[in-house]
């Protein structure tokens, strides 16, 4: 039995606010939508995406062509009847787009349900409030027993004809499940998912993050640097030389924007420090310049497994001024770090300390990882 997915993203996200869909709002590495197709993907033979009207094209490039995109209606209901009128499955999944987080374990229980002769499955959890029931001038008319009540999620799993035939009626509801039951067809509840949430408000993201169990998986990392000027030497910053400047002290070539920067990877891996990984027991790196230092750094975190996510130094110092080379540091310090995100401030010190007194530079840096 051959199973189609429609997911319901043409949505545009009013709650949530970003001014644009909903279903294009990324969350750590994809969107909202490439969540939910990569969560199906795996178990069913077709899918079909309800776009937001004028997001067609966009949706389509970014999904591929194995996926089907239609145009969305004015109400879910309509956005649904739209990919049902493609769909080719004997059974058909109805997912919103919104409930990015669905795991694919979550829509095979829900086939394998189908499979076993239900004409309808929904997963719900229970519900945690109690829930009351009011009338238009907002008076209480009821308290439903709690103990009774399910919040109700997607993928919702239907037979094909089941489906069309309750949709025939055109009638708009809230879930595909309801115009089942107004059909008189049966319904049948299975445990749904903490992860399934809809995504609706910015709020509902930080939960979602928590799912994903990346938070757990990022880290920062801070290091300093800081040398004195010495006359005679080459001034070598940000892994960029300054011809015209003054160098600083040294055994390397005294980059203390890069020396910062390793740092920093090393303080956010967990790997050591500049001076346990490059030290003086370590003579082969003697000498070594700060871009090839930040090679070597790189190299190393990436064998233990992290990536990064960004890096920001900022340079202390009343010379060079940073400014009118800027573009130049940042992309000579990304090119060492196998392109990654890099950004360079400087400042002074207001006269004060070393920096300040214009007796050497120093720099300091962050670094943020994650760990694949
Ligand atoms: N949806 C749809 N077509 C519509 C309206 C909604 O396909 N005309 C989809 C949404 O994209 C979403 C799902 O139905 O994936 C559930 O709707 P909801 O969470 O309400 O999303 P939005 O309607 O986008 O949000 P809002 O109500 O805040 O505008
Ligand atoms: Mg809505």
């Amino acid at each position: 039995m051959s199973i189609s997915a429609i997911i319901a993203a043409a949505g545009s996200g009013e709650r949530f606010g970003a001014g644009y869909p909903k279903a294009l709002i990324q969350l750590v590495d994809k969107t909202l939508l490439e969540h939910a197709v990569s969560s199906l993907a795996p178990v069913v033979d077709q899918i079909i995406v309800t776009a937001p009207a004028g997001f067609e094209k966009q949706i389509s490039e970014l999904l591929g062509d194995d996926i089907i995109v239609v145009t969305g209606g004015s109400t879910r209901s309509a956005s649904v009847r739209n990919g049902l009128a493609v769909a080719t499955g004997d059974f058909v999944l109805v997912h919103d787009a919104a409930r990015a987080l669905a795991s694919t374990e979550l829509v095979q229980r829900v086939i394998a349900e189908l499979q076993s002769g239900r004409c309808a499955v929904v997963p719900g959890i229970p519900v945690v409030d109690t829930i009351k029931e009011t009338n238009a001038e907002g008076f209480v008319v009821g308290t439903p027993d709690r103990a009774s009540l399910v919040s109700i999620q997607t993928p919702q799993g239907f037979i094909a004809s089941e489906l069309r035939a309750a949709h025939a009626s055109s009638k708009d509801a809230t879930d595909d499940a309801a115009l089942i039951e107004a059909n008189g067809g049966k319904v049948k509840v299975i445990i749904g998912e903490e992860r399934a949430l809809k995504i609706t408000t910015p709020a509902d993201l930080v939960t979602a993050l928590s799912f994903i169990g990346l938070s757990k998986n990022i880290r920062a990392g801070i290091g300093v640097d800081a040398h004195t000027f010495a006359e005679g030497r080459q001034l070598w910053l940000a892994g960029l030389h300054w011809p015209e400047q003054v160098g600083v002290e040294g055994h390397s070539d005294g980059d203390v924007a890069a020396h910062a920067i390793c740092d920093a990877l090393f303080s956010a891996t967990q790997l050591g420090d500049l001076g346990s990984n490059f030290g003086t027991d370590r003579p082969e790196y003697a000498g070594a310049s700060g871009t090839q230092l930040m090679q070597e750094t790189l190299s190393m975190i990436s064998k233990a497994g992290y990536v990064i996510s960004n890096v920001a130094v900022q340079i202390i110092g009343n010379r060079p001024k940073i400014g009118t080379r800027r573009a130049e540091a940042i992309e000579a310090i990304s090119a060492a770090l196998g392109g990654a995100d890099v950004s360079v401030t400087a400042t002074t010190t207001d006269g004060l300390g070393l920096t300040g007194e214009g007796k050497g530079i120093a720099a300091i840096a962050t670094a943020l990882v994650s760990k694949q």
